[in-house]
């Protein structure tokens, strides 16, 4: 084996990389959120590598990937009509819901805890990988942990690159994801339904389908372990700005810095403008951070964005990568500290 490797979808693709997942091996494989690192649910020595091969910390809980609520109902207690009419609603897609842990789940599928977060990804590569396979498997982002989450094969390929544990990994390759940022994380092992990661689905979203939904009232102070620490985070330090003064670092000339802007006109610089549509600001922002990042500026000044529940997962996720380079900052520099 040479190092990590795309690879194109077909059956072949999918079955070898079926048999790698059976035989305790990780795979990457695309969903609609962002690339998740693969390894089977019940297998402690595979859940072992995905730790390993990330960098995560241990007590940093993984998501159990399903087919639907029936595998899902077997990997936790507690499931009951609130969780129905949410997969019924949500599911496939965007939305990690957290239960009790099962007993016969390795305790290492959730860093430990005594619950499980469980989403059912809509990507027709997962799915397909999935049903071959035929167990559920728990898959963060696939990223090195604390970096940018990645959207497209490339940027898998690019992480990893280089990476001793990396040297067999298969990358399956689906294109660029449409949601662009990761899953909505709904804690519902308490006392009422809370959400610990804002996401695709908003609070509203949630709200619809269940009533009243808890949420913190700034975000970046929730409780899931890995959101504790910052972290979706370039190696150029991340500064959040009003579009007035980010203009005028651009007008100065200083062909040190880049700019990350919301809508509106580009001006002259090294400036990457994303659609004001939350949506499709969504699915183009850690390509962009990581574009911008690429051509190693000494700052990346990127825009605060506007007001409103649609855009609470996007300032989430920019606050983290500003948040970050002050603990890089603050630990010497260099190590990427965070946790996702
Ligand atoms: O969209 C997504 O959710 C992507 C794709 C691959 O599915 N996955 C993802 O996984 O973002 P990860 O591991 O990068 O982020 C999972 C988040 C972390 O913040 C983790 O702490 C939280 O979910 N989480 C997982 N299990 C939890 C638990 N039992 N209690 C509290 N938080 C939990
Ligand atoms: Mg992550």
């Amino acid at each position: 084996m040479t190092g990590p490797r795309i690879v194109r979808v077909d059956d072949a693709a999918l079955d070898a990389a079926s048999k790698q997942l059976a035989s305790g091996g990780l795979v990457v494989m695309p969903t609609e959120t962002v690339y998740g690192l693969a390894g089977s649910t019940r297998d402690p020595g595979a859940l072992e590598k995905i730790y390993t091969l990330k960098g995560r910390p241990g007590n940093n809980p993984l998501i159990a990937h399903v087919l639907g609520a029936d595998e899902a109902r077997g990997l936790v207690r507690g499931w009951n009509e609130c969780c129905d009419q949410l997969a019924e609603q949500f599911w496939p897609g965007p939305l990690t819901m957290i239960l009790r842990r099962d007993e016969s789940v390795p305790a290492l599928a959730s860093g430990g805890l005594e619950t499980l977060a469980v989403r059912s990804p809509s990507h027709p590569v997962a799915r397909s990988l999935m049903t071959r396979f035929g167990h559920p498997v728990s898959a963060p982002s696939a990223n090195r942990s604390g970096d940018v989450s990645p959207t497209c094969a490339e940027h898998v390929l690019s992480d990893y690159q280089g990476v001793e544990e990396a040297v067999d990994l298969r990358i399956l390759d689906g294109g660029p994801c449409d949601v662009g940022i990761e899953s909505t994380v709904l804690d519902l092992s308490g006392p009422g339904p809370r959400i610990l990661r804002p996401g695709a689905l908003s609070t509203e979203d949630l709200a619809e389908v269940i009533g009243k939904v808890s949420s913190p009232a700034h975000w970046g102070q929730g409780s899931s372990p890995g959101t504790a620490s910052s972290h979706y985070s370039p190696r150029t330090p991340v500064e959040l700005l009003d579009r007035t003064v980010i203009n005028q670092h651009l007008e100065a000339g200083d062909d040190q810095v880049a700019a990350l802007l919301i809508g509106g006109t580009a001006p002259a610089g090294n400036v990457i403008v994303l659609d004001p549509d939350p949506v499709i600001c969504a699915r183009n922002l850690y390509s962009a951070l990581r574009e911008l990042d690429a051509t190693t500026p000494n700052r990346l000044l990127v825009e605060l964005p506007p007001p409103g529940v649609q855009w609470d997962a996007i300032r989430d996720r920019l606050q983290r990568a500003s948040t970050q380079v002050s603990m890089r900052r603050s630990a010497g520099g260099g190590s990427s500290g965070g946790s996702s």
